[in-house]
């Protein structure tokens, strides 16, 4: 057998720049050790997300010249229209900018002040969507997602006991939908298998609630279908999707993670009264219907990246990659969320940094230690991200405080994967003398993380 390579080879290359330790300890100092505020010439290899940080494709970039810029009716605006309708069958189609302006649009018309909205741990944009609307999201994950060590293979699912609960708990007018997010971003990329789908579907149809997709990483989620969900090896990834997209009543997506393009979402529906009133907040919050805050070549790169995004090979050498890194760190004992998800690596910080209290903020400390180790950013995913209570302002302390390590799409090689792997073992080695982590000195009243400013503890 031949050893395994990726199907695609590069025509265009980024220089990027190896930095020095020294340099890094006085570029994160500046930036308040906060790993958004570094300029992306002070990092090395940038992990901070797999959103819109993609390599697009030869067939992409000469789709961006066929774009066409007509406010209103361009070709391009049909051309990914019918894609969307080809790959999830949703016949009503706005584009906007990117995920969080779908959600917007979509909330603005579903969403009230006192509304609960179920679903598997809500994306931070999600969520902040939905408590500025003085509404809650309320967390319906499977308890397995929880426990890093369970090998579990559909930790995105729903717990069908907890949603039940939910649905009993508040009146019909008070839940205007379930959002299932596929895959799982904030438990690890982990899939949604099609049998809980179906679970959802089915209670949400007794209690008449409508179910939406969040659907970032849709195609990453098809592929665990196909290669973990017993019947549906045989499968293509286009079948699997329609499967999963029949038991949705609209979808937001990010088209930033799998459309492989830098910038752009979807908002479909199937739905004619709900399209109606979305278009007028499209209209006033993204740009006439046509093109919804998309360039016209963007909206024909992005209909090429969702023909791309849903073959077969394409997920295999994607995922394939997300694991060579993730099997490294496992064989080094470094504990990450298993298994492995779709677009990235979850260091489970609280097992790798044992000696840090949860208020100095342990996932934020391992990843600043990792950029002064190998000028590697990767992203907290704990309480800096969870934020405070909206009620309470109380501190969240999340269960889980993850240091994620997000893929870029068809960007790095794997000899980046060796560097990033080589860099936390080191910190691995001496974990037990990083006894403090770090204080906030400023911060916003929501969503802090982005514009967060700390100081060593
Ligand atoms: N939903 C999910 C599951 C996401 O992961 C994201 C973004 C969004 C919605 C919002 O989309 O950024 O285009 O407005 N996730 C990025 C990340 C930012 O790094 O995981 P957006």
């Amino acid at each position: 057998d031949l050893p395994f390579a990726e199907n695609y080879r590069i025509k265009m290359v980024e220089p990027i720049y190896r930095s020095t330790r020294k340099e890094r300890e006085e570029w994160i100092k500046q930036a308040d050790y906060n790993l958004f505020n570094l300029p992306s010439e002070h990092v090395f290899i940038d992990l901070l997300t797999d959103s819109g940080t993609g390599a697009m494709s030869d067939r992409q970039w000469g789709a961006l010249m066929t774009g066409d810029e007509s406010y209103a009716g361009s070709s391009s605006y049909f051309n990914l229209k019918k894609q969307v309708k080809e790959i999830f069958g949703f016949d009503h189609f706005l584009p906007v900018h990117q995920g969080r302006a779908a959600e917007n649009v979509l909330f603005s018309v579903l969403v009230k002040k006192g509304d609960v909205v179920p679903g598997n741990s809500h994306f931070d944009t999600t969520k902040g969507h939905i408590e500025f609307r003085k509404a809650k999201a309320i967390d319906c994950s499977v308890d397995e997602a929880f426990d890093t060590n369970g090998n579990h293979p559909f930790k995105g699912n729903i717990d069908l006991e907890k949603l039940s609960q939910v649905l009993e708990s508040y009146p019909h007018e008070q839940v205007p939908m379930i959002i299932v997010t596929l895959t799982c971003n904030s438990s690890g990329g982990q899939p949604v298998s099609l049998a809980n789908l179906r679970e959802v579907r089915q209670l949400a149809d007794r209690y008449e609630i409508p179910v939406i997709f969040d659907s970032a990483r849709f195609a990453e989620n098809a592929w665990f279908i196909q290669n973990r969900e017993p019947g549906y090896q045989n499968k293509t990834i286009r079948e699997i999707v329609r499967e999963m997209y029949e038991l949705a009543d609209g979808m937001t997506m990010s088209s930033k993670k799998d459309g492989i393009v830098n910038i752009g979402g979807i908002l479909a529906m199937r739905h004619e009264d709900w399209f109606q009133q979305a278009s007028v907040y499209n209209i006033m919050y993204e740009g006439f219907n046509t093109y919804g805050g998309m360039a016209g070549r963007d909206m024909n790169a992005l209909a090429v990246g969702l023909d791309e995004v849903t073959s077969a090979d394409y997920l295999e050498n994607r995922i394939r990659q997300v694991h060579y890194l993730g099997n490294q760190l496992i064989n080094m004992g470094i504990p990450v969320q298993n298994p492995l998800g779709g677009h990235a690596v979850f260091v489970d910080a609280k097992r790798f940094l044992t000696h840090v209290p949860k208020e100095q903020f342990i996932a934020q400390t391992l990843a600043i230690e990792l950029y002064l180790e190998a000028g590697v950013r990767g992203v907290e995913v704990g309480t800096l991200l969870a934020d405070r209570d909206p009620v309470t302002k109380e501190n969240r302390y999340p269960k889980l405080e993850f240091l994620r390590l997000a893929i870029p799409r068809r960007t790095y090689t794997n000899n980046h994967m060796d560097v990033v792997a080589a860099g936390l073992k080191n910190i691995f080695d001496r974990r037990e003398s990083i006894t403090s982590g770090f204080q906030i000195t400023q911060e916003a009243p929501i969503m802090r993380h982005f514009t967060v400013k700390l100081k060593p503890q």
